[in-house]
Order: C-alpha cells, then sequence, then structure tokens
C-alpha cells in the first residue's frame, strides 16, 4: 500500500447506537437531506471534491439559515459551518452525535465535516471527505459516484437470501440489499472500508450486515451467495494510480480475475452484477473474447454494452478529472495512448456484466444500450433474464411459440414523415421504451403492424399466423421472418412474457 501515512488513516467513525442513529434518520428526513433536493439545489447527485468546489456555487450559496444547509454544507459539500448557526438549527442532540461518532469535529467556533454523508433513497452513507490530497492514498474510502448509481440502478431485488458487496467501498450496494437480504457481507481489500460499512449499517438501523477486509473474495472463501453486487476498480491506464478506481493488473485483467473466481460464490441461480470496463484488441472480435473468459463458467452471461471510447478520447476523459494544467493533460495523455497502443487496444467499452449460475446450457448474449440507464431498472433486468432463458431454451423455438407476450408498458412511438406528391411520405418509426432497459431502435411499418398483436391474449404463434395474413405473406415466411423479430424485440424489452 502507498500512501498510507497521511492524515485519513487517523479518522475512525464510532458507529452510532440504534437510538441516536434512529433520531439522526429523522433529522435528516424532516431537513429534506435527500438525493432530490440536493440534485434541485446544486444540480449534482455525487459530492465534489471540497477543495476544489466550482467558485461560482460557493458565490451562491447565500447564508446558512436551515438545517438542511447546514447538513449540505457539512456532508455534502464539505465545508465547515459556524456552530453556533448549527447549534441553533439542529437539535442538541444531533450535533451531539455528529461529535461524538466522528463524523464532525470542533474548530475553535466551527463544526468541521470529517467524512461526507450522501443520501441514497432512503438511506444515509458516510464516506471520506472529497479532497484532492486524499485521493491517492489506499486507505481513502470514496463516497458516492457515478458507476455506484449506476450499479445501484440495475441491481436485481433478489427477496431473501445471501448477498455480497465485493469491493464494497462504504457499502452501497450491500446497505440498500439488506432489507431484502436474510445478511449482507461488505468485503473490500481496504480495512477501513469495513469500518465505514459498520458505520453505515448502523446508521441505517441494519443488523445483518457483516464487514469483512481481503482480496477480491478471499474474506469469504468456501462461501456461496444469492446475490453479488461489484463495482470495481476498473479504469485502464498505464499504472494504477489509485486503489478504489484503477484496475491494478494489465488492461481489463483484474475484471477477468475477478469473473473467474464470481461461479464457486453464486449459489444455483444466484446473480452477480458488475460495471466495469473492457478493451477492444485489434484484430480480435470483442464479444469472442469475452465469451472466451466465462467458458465453461456455468453461467449465463448478459453483456450490456453502456458506451465505446477509442483510446485518445479515453485517456483524456478520464485525466481531465484530475488534471487542470493543459501540458500536463497532453503529456499525460500522449503516455496513455502508447501504452493502450502498444498493446494493441483498438478501443476502451463501459458498461455492466451479468452472471447467473444455472446448470443447462448457458448462454451468453450481448445488449447494445442506446440510453443512459437514470431510473431502477432491477425487475427489467430480472425480466431480461427470463426473457433469455424463452429465446436460448434448449428445447428449440417450441417455448418461444407457445409463449404469450405483451408490449411492454412505457412503449412510445415516435412517427416522422414528410409532405411529397401530394401526400405524407413516412421518413421514421423510432419505438423508445421509457420504462425498463433505456431501448431506442428504429422500426418499419411491417414490424409495427407484428408488434401489434401481441395483446397477452394469444401465443406468438397464433400472432405471427395473424402477422402474417394481416401484411398478405405466406403463413410459413411469416412466421420465419416474424419469429427473429420477435427474439429480438424480447430481448431488448419490448416485449415481454406473461406468466403462464
Ligand atoms: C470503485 S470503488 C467502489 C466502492 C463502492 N462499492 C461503490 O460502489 O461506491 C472500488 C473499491 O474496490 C476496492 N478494491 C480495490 N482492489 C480490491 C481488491 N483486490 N479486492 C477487494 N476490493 C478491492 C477499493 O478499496 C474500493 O473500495
Amino acid at each position: 500500500m502507498k500512501g498510507s501515512d497521511s492524515v485519513i488513516s487517523e479518522t475512525t467513525l464510532v458507529p452510532l447506537s440504534p437510538k441516536d442513529a434512529a433520531c439522526f434518520r429523522d433529522v435528516c428526513r424532516a431537513a429534506g437531506y435527500t438525493q432530490t433536493k440536493l440534485h434541485e439545489t446544486f444540480e449534482f447527485l455525487v459530492p465534489p471534491p471540497s477543495d476544489r468546489l466550482p467558485p461560482a456555487l460557493l458565490a451562491s450559496l447565500g447564508p446558512c439559515e436551515s438545517p438542511f444547509d447546514v447538513l449540505a454544507r457539512l456532508f455534502f459539500l464539505g465545508v465547515p459551518v459556524d456552530a453556533d448557526v448549527a447549534g441553533t438549527l439542529l437539535p442538541t442532540a444531533i450535533v451531539q452525535s455528529c461529535l461524538q461518532s466522528g463524523l464532525v469535529s470542533q474548530d475553535e467556533s466551527k463544526l468541521c465535516p470529517a467524512a461526507t454523508l450522501v443520501p441514497v433513497d432512503d438511506l444515509l452513507f458516510a464516506a471520506d471527505l472529497q479532497r484532492t490530497d486524499y485521493l491517492d492514498n489506499d486507505l481513502f474510502v470514496p463516497t458516492l459516484c457515478d458507476a455506484a448509481l449506476h450499479l445501484n440502478a440495475v441491481a436485481i431485488h433478489n427477496r431473501g437470501g445471501k448477498t455480497l458487496d465485493l469491493c464494497s467501498g462504504f457499502a452501497l450496494h450491500g446497505i440498500t440489499a439488506s432489507g431484502r437480504s436474510e445478511s449482507v457481507v461488505a468485503s473490500d481489500l481496504n480495512p477501513r472500508a469495513a469500518e465505514f460499512a459498520r458505520f453505515n449499517a448502523a446508521l441505517n438501523g441494519c443488523e445483518n450486515v457483516r464487514a469483512v477486509t481481503g482480496d477480491l473474495f478471499s474474506a469469504v472463501a468456501g462461501e456461496r451467495f444469492d446475490t453479488i453486487l461489484a463495482n470495481p476498480p476498473f479504469i485502464i491506464s498505464p499504472s494504477a494510480v489509485t486503489t478504489y478506481r484503477y484496475s491494478p493488473f494489465e488492461l481489463d485483467g483484474f475484471i477477468k480475475i475477478m469473473f473467474a473466481a464470481v461461479p464457486e460464490h453464486l449459489e444455483e441461480g444466484g446473480t452477480f452484477q458488475t460495471i466495469c470496463e473492457w478493451v477492444e484488441l485489434e484484430g480480435q472480435d470483442w464479444q469472442d473474447r469475452l465469451r472466451s473468459w466465462f467458458a465453461g463458467s456455468g453461467c449465463d452471461v448478459w453483456v450490456l454494452s453502456a458506451n465505446r471510447q477509442f483510446p485518445s478520447t479515453y485517456a483524456r476523459s478520464v485525466l481531465s478529472q484530475s488534471i487542470d494544467d493543459e501540458s500536463e493533460l497532453s503529456t499525460q495523455q500522449q503516455q496513455w495512448e502508447q501504452y493502450l497502443r502498444q498493446r494493441g487496444v483498438a478501443a476502451i467499452q463501459g458498461g455492466f456484466i451479468f452472471l447467473r449460475r444455472r446448470r443447462g446450457n448457458n448462454w451468453f448474449d450481448f445488449t447494445e444500450l442506446t440510453k443512459p440507464v437514470r431510473e431502477p431498472i432491477g425487475d427489467a433486468i430480472a425480466q431480461g433474464f427470463a426473457s433469455r432463458d424463452i429465446v436460448f431454451g434448449s428445447d428449440g423455438d417450441d417455448r418461444l411459440l407457445s409463449s404469450r407476450l405483451a408490449v411492454a408498458d412505457g412503449l412510445r412511438q415516435v412517427e416522422t414523415s414528410h409532405w411529397k406528391d401530394f401526400r405524407w411520405k413516412r421518413d421514421s418509426i423510432v419505438l423508445h421504451l421509457d420504462k425498463g432497459l433505456p431501448v431506442t431502435i428504429g422500426i418499419d411499418g411491417y414490424i409495427r403492424t407484428l408488434i401489434e398483436q401481441f395483446d397477452a391474449s394469444r401465443n406468438v404463434q397464433q400472432c405471427l399466423d395473424l402477422f402474417s395474413k394481416e401484411i398478405g405473406l405466406p403463413i410459413e415466411t411469416g412466421r420465419k421472418k416474424g419469429l427473429d423479430v420477435v427474439r429480438s424485440m424480447l430481448k431488448n424489452g419490448i416485449l415481454v412474457a406473461m406468466p403462464k
């Protein structure tokens, strides 16, 4: 470990008692200290580094005159608050809890934050203060980031069973799953992560969370889980600048090692969900490369690609998050590009990879996400697994043909036409799925007619026959052509299977 002698290693939070924690949560709720209000107020969900707060934001703050103002300044922006003002606006018991737990310290007349505290849904999560001088310390426990929010949004809400939050940090995923799990383990390489996980479990009244320390699965050797969620360090770079973000091995080697160990830690039917990045190598089909990682794993694998960047754009977008100086930025960008070029990297893809342990012929499938994931879509992901079981079923097309399907709720159609030769000529029909998997696809009139047949009352074969009749195709041709479309619509969530 490097850099472990800086000041953050001395910060240890003392978990609150159940009574104090409940009181703390009530005060935050009553103050409106919520994700929504923080977003409305500051226009971001992830706390910015407190030593790099945009001057315009500081200038716009105004006087501190409500409990929300105190909490947001201390725990979201990470700036001190006058102790008298805090004492007037917050209940004395809460100020005491903050001081006793170590969330804040008193420096003469100021209360100074020692941690961030972010609300996510109706839970609260403490992590280290966001400060640029902390970032390269191996003991640093980062707060909320976009990747964490994205993984949270796609998490399948399995009921009951054992959950593992792997590479847990402050244990967002484990604690969020705690209410629907029998037990939760939060595991991280960084021992301070376990301290934050324990603090956060107590803060949220979660009694079934165990926090452990170890490399990948080493602290849970021999244990199996029904749900595993992982937001690992995945940034691909010439050198692992920080343990919490950067892949410590060549290119995407860290996630490859992680995936190899997943199956032995999953119960039959159990799922593993991760957000990560992987490379496309020159002259190699990237899907074949990923598929080879999972050969013989005993798991179904679903890859959802959300973005694809060329090495130069990738290097610049990662580096510019921490480097302001243009000449330093371009020097480092060149080094990164050279590193990636020498290793034959054509592009870097980011997205989600989901595994489900299942006996039988396993499938591997790929979906390109055309829009960002913003809302919770765990149910749609579970539905996506069920749909793929139908599409890739070992009984050929029989199961698909006998399934009853319906058009998904939240499907929106946008049609554009132009006026020519005394009539409307159609330019495009685009379907947008506003609920579930964020999908946007262009279709033609035939596919629209096909989709319209699926009203949940008929099976696929009957729908295909009706479709053939409607457009005047021989039944066999209509079935064959239509079936390929149905498979693809089922996989992208535009059609969903009805219960038997
Ligand atoms: C990107 S952070 C994610 C933290 C948190 N799960 C979240 O979603 O916000 C990655 C985490 O992986 C941990 N980590 C890095 N290398 C690890 C390893 N070899 N084994 C276990 N955890 C590791 C880091 O300490 C860090 O907490």
